[in-house]
């Protein structure tokens, strides 16, 4: 019985139908629209990064964020890898009372600073491989034009008034704050201070005339997206955080600040006196970047996949959908939220010193280690905590040990001196089970380790489609060891090329090692595109033979050419990746003292 290895169906998914809902405002918004894409389908699909705050260098904290979008957008690619499919924004969020305090503190002018840190940004994202389509500075015109503009459709749709706001705000978080989500704390002159609740930030009372968003007037159709769509805030505890947020009272929003307190941001068009709010600007950069307001924008709006960090949900979950609706638009079709990492138990903080430094990682670890480090290690749910002996324990035991080791197991000279992809013996490993005869070898554990890998790359895009990345890599992970097993398991390094009994098997064993690891370095390129290209050049597979959709596992095993047998392996380029324990042993200890 010939078996059809199940991630097929990814090559041809669905066309998704998508709505854009234009003109849905509060009356007519239509959640059962909203959720009816299909992800997989070749419809486009635009990911997003937060825009990251210029005050400060950035932490692996935001690579992460950057580095989860990024395997998102590549596995998206590797479904549909038309260019024109997938676009990929992140960027700096540059204005508001944070930077312009953190410039006056440093003594620099806000565009020095933000020229200093955008730049330290764009570095590491390069160095770090993140993929992005467009990398987009709040204090550039187009996105001057397109908030201006986005603000002059809330005030033509009535949604925008003056009034007076008093309030707590928090400059570092760039929030108003209840009294009941503010506390006391002894300050650095021992006087109680008054700060976030969540954050622990300074806070300090507000009364200014505002311009004011008619917020409270999207508690029901909010409920009902949230509601009608359980999928769109993933994980599910963050989705119930939203629905939790609006059964709380959901006043308006300020959102705008008087000129002559904050300069530095975007002037409301036709008023100068007052300045439009930080998270309204940083929010519209989404639209910004995919063309609004000119018309193009419309076919990427809806397809949006936003990843965010856990301490923005209620802008993105909230404020967000809500000024979208505002807008006449619908809210985003996903959201994604992560968790933080903290460093040896504790948050990472300037004043702590425990910051870690992104660009030092990637030069310990290299690029694919280190990404494969965090993507692996960090769960989306919870907070995960760094410390480097975790990161050398992982990629010694599964890059280098694990997969490396696999890889040259099957490929070394000695055990595979012809260094062709060998053929396939149907004798010896029949498609079917149980069978019995002179030649056949497979064992029943070797049909588990091809169920395995043939369900693999469908059960990854699964754990993509419910962002568990690190599921993914969990899951690739086992099957490399399952390998590593059939491999132990039949030593082709007792098998003798010369024996007309053994040479048929030994090419089996070695074809079906090399599958499975054409099938892992295939998976891994979203998480360590380097060390996957690597990978795949060494096993002979061309550019055009990466994708999902060419990605026939063992095709001699159910029934059909294989177009690698007999093909000649991509030249040794070394080890694919090295262990770190030795070499990097010094800086284990340095880390202890
Ligand atoms: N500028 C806003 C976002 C505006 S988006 C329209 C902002 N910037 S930020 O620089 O403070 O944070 C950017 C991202 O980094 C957020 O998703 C945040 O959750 C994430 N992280 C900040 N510290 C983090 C960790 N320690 N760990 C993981 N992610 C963290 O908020």
């Amino acid at each position: 019985m010939l078996r059809v290895p199940a991630f097929r169906v990814l090559g041809r998914a669905r066309a998704g139908k998508v709505s854009l809902l234009e003109d849905c405002g509060t009356r007519h918004c239509s959640s059962r629209l909203l959720g009816a894409r299909d992800d997989a389908g070749d419809a486009r699909a635009f990911f997003t990064t937060p825009i990251f705050y210029v005050n400060a260098a950035p932490h692996i904290g935001h690579l992460y964020s950057a580095l989860l979008a990024d395997a998102l957008c590549r596995h998206r690619r590797l479904r549909v890898p038309s260019a024109t499919a997938t676009r990929f924004s992140t960027g700096t969020d540059e204005h508001g009372l944070k930077i312009q305090q953190a410039a006056a503190a440093a003594g620099l002018a806000p565009t020095e600073l933000c020229d200093r840190v955008s730049g330290q940004f764009q570095q590491l994202f390069r160095e770090a491989d993140i993929s992005s389509t467009d990398f987009i500075r709040t204090t550039e015109a187009r996105h001057r034009t397109a908030v201006q503009h986005f603000w002059g459709v809330l005030k033509s749709r009535g949604l925008l008034y003056k009034g007076l706001y008093e309030g707590w705000y928090c400059a570092s978080d760039e929030c108003f704050l209840p009294e009941a989500k503010v506390t006391r704390q002894p300050g650095q002159s021992g006087d109680l201070c008054p700060v976030s609740l969540e954050s622990g930030h300074p806070v300090s009372w507000t009364k200014e005339e505002n311009y004011i968003f008619r917020l409270s007037q999207f508690r029901d159709p909010l409920l009902r997206w949230l509601r009608g769509n359980p999928q769109t805030i993933t994980p599910e505890p963050f989705h119930q955080a939203a629905l939790q947020w609006l059964e709380e009272d959901l006043p308006d929003l300020s959102v705008s600040r008087r000129s002559s307190h904050l300069h530095w941001g975007i002037p409301v068009p036709e008023d100068d006196s007052q300045t439009i709010y930080v998270w309204l600007d940083a929010l519209v950069n989404y639209l910004t970047v995919i063309g609004y307001p000119n018309a193009d924008f419309k076919s990427w709006w809806p397809t949006t996949a936003h990843i965010i960090g856990k301490d923005i949900l209620k802008f993105h979950a909230i404020y967000w959908p809500a000024l979208l609706l505002g807008a006449g638009m619908s809210p985003p079709h996903r959201i994604y939220v992560h968790s933080h990492w903290t460093v040896c138990g504790q948050k990472m903080s300037k004043s702590l010193g425990n910051v870690v430094d992104p660009r030092s990682c990637l030069d310990r670890y290299t690029v694919d280690g280190f990404r494969y480090f965090l993507l692996r290690q960090g769960v989306p749910n919870w907070d995960c905590d760094y410390y480097d002996e975790k990161v050398v324990k992982l990629l010694d035991s599964e890059l280098a040990d694990a997969l490396g080791g696999l890889l040259n197991r099957c490929t070394a000279s000695r055990i595979n001196p012809s260094g062709i992809y060998p053929a396939f013996c149907t004798n010896c490993f029949p498609s079917e089970p149980g069978l019995v005869g002179p030649s056949v070898r497979a064992q029943a554990e070797d049909y588990a380790l091809v169920n395995a890998v043939a369900s693999l790359p469908k059960q990854v895009a699964d754990y993509y489609d419910n962002f568990q990345i690190y599921k993914a890599l969990e899951a690739v992970s086992n099957c490399v060891r399952q390998s590593n097993g059939f491999v132990q398991r039949h030593a082709p390094w007792k098998l003798n090329w010369e024996s007309p009994a053994d040479a048929p098997w030994l090419g089996t064993v070695l074809h079906v090692a090399l599958e499975c690891l054409r099938v892992f370095g295939t998976l891994l390129q979203p998480v360590t595109p380097s060390l996957a290209d690597k990978l795949l050049s060494r096993l002979g597979v061309s550019a055009t033979e990466r994708s999902l959709g060419e990605l026939y596992f063992l095709p001699r095993f159910y029934g059909h050419p294989c177009p690698f047998e007999g093909r000649r392996l991509g030249p040794d380029t070394g080890l694919l990746f090295p262990r770190l324990d030795q070499s990097r042993a010094w800086l284990v200890k340095a880390h202890r003292t």
